[in-house]
């Protein structure tokens, strides 16, 4: 008789800072088993702002700390700009598979499409790439795909910015267009879903709001079962958070991010080697 083989070694999951805690959130309560360790390059947030070479630079260091540093399985890249601009060269350069929230998040969002417009909530940076339009013409969508940067939103949520009438006016200045166009609306972004309750209110029951940080999860499950990478059934998990700038930001918000049991979660400030 076969034995499945098992890998009990952490996934790896990064983001430009705090954000993509979202999308850990997803996979720690998809996989209940499997440790992790995830990066928030808080030194260098935000990536939405910078450059696709800026952007590509800082997203090979933090793989490359993930790899050499904590020997992680598979890496996740969390951050949808770096999904945007840096997913083939980090899966040219890294033995692990990797992982990245755009190609779920516009499967996701084809899914719930009834033919109206899909829109994309996002940063500059993603927006500019046309990622999501590109891969959700590759994945054979023929409808309108709006592209739209909403650059406040990041520092509202980091603010903690998510409900009153600040953010519910910032947010209507830029989807009340989309309103009557759009059928899906997606988070592009890996702080929007923070929004998620505020553009309920502002949207007919009939849009889909599409999370990519769920899809993604499920697309982790499905490779680490397919390369045989699923931890040992029944081990106790191990959770490490690395922030590249002081830990205090990290520590204050992440229990606003994480269903689980933040006194099992150590939280460092790690160095990571850069190029310039
Ligand atoms: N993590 C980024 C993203 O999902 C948002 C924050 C930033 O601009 O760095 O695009």
């Amino acid at each position: 008789m076969n034995e499945k083989p098992f890998d009990n070694r952490p996934i790896g999951v990064f983001d430009s800072g705090v954000g993509g805690l979202t999308v850990l959130d997803h996979i720690v309560q998809l996989l209940p088993g499997e440790s992790t360790v995830y990066l928030g390059d808080t030194a260098r947030v935000p990536y939405g702002t910078r450059s696709a070479d800026t952007v590509t630079r800082y997203s090979l260091e933090c793989a490359q700390a993930l790899v050499a540093r904590a020997g992680v399985k598979v890496l996740v890249v969390a951050c949808n700009t770096a999904s945007a601009v840096a997913l083939p060269l980090l899966a040219s350069t890294f033995s692990v598979p990797v992982i990245g929230v755009i190609e779920a998040g516009a499967r996701a969002a084809l899914e719930a499409s009834r033919g109206g417009a899909i829109a994309i909530l996002a940063t500059t940076g993603t927006t500019r790439s046309g990622a999501y339009l590109s891969e959700l013409r590759r994945l054979g969508a023929e409808c309108e795909v709006i592209g739209r940067a909403c650059p406040l939103l990041v520092p509202l949520v980091e603010e903690g910015w998510v409900d009153g009438v600040v953010p519910l006016l910032t947010l209507d200045r830029y989807i009340s267009d989309l309103v009557g166009r759009a059928d899906v609306i997606v988070l592009g972004c890996t702080h929007y879903p923070r929004m998620r309750s505020l553009l309920r209110q502002l949207l007919p029951a009939a849009v889909a709001v599409v999370d990519g940080g769920v899809a993604t999860a499920a697309q982790l499950q499905a490779v680490l079962s397919e390369q045989g990478l699923l931890a040992q059934p029944g081990r106790v998990p191990n959770h490490r958070i690395w922030v590249t700038d002081a830990v205090e930001a990290m520590v204050r918000m992440a229990p606003d991010f994480l269903r689980i049991d933040m006194s099992e979660v150590n939280i460092e400030h790690v160095e990571i080697a850069t190029h310039g």
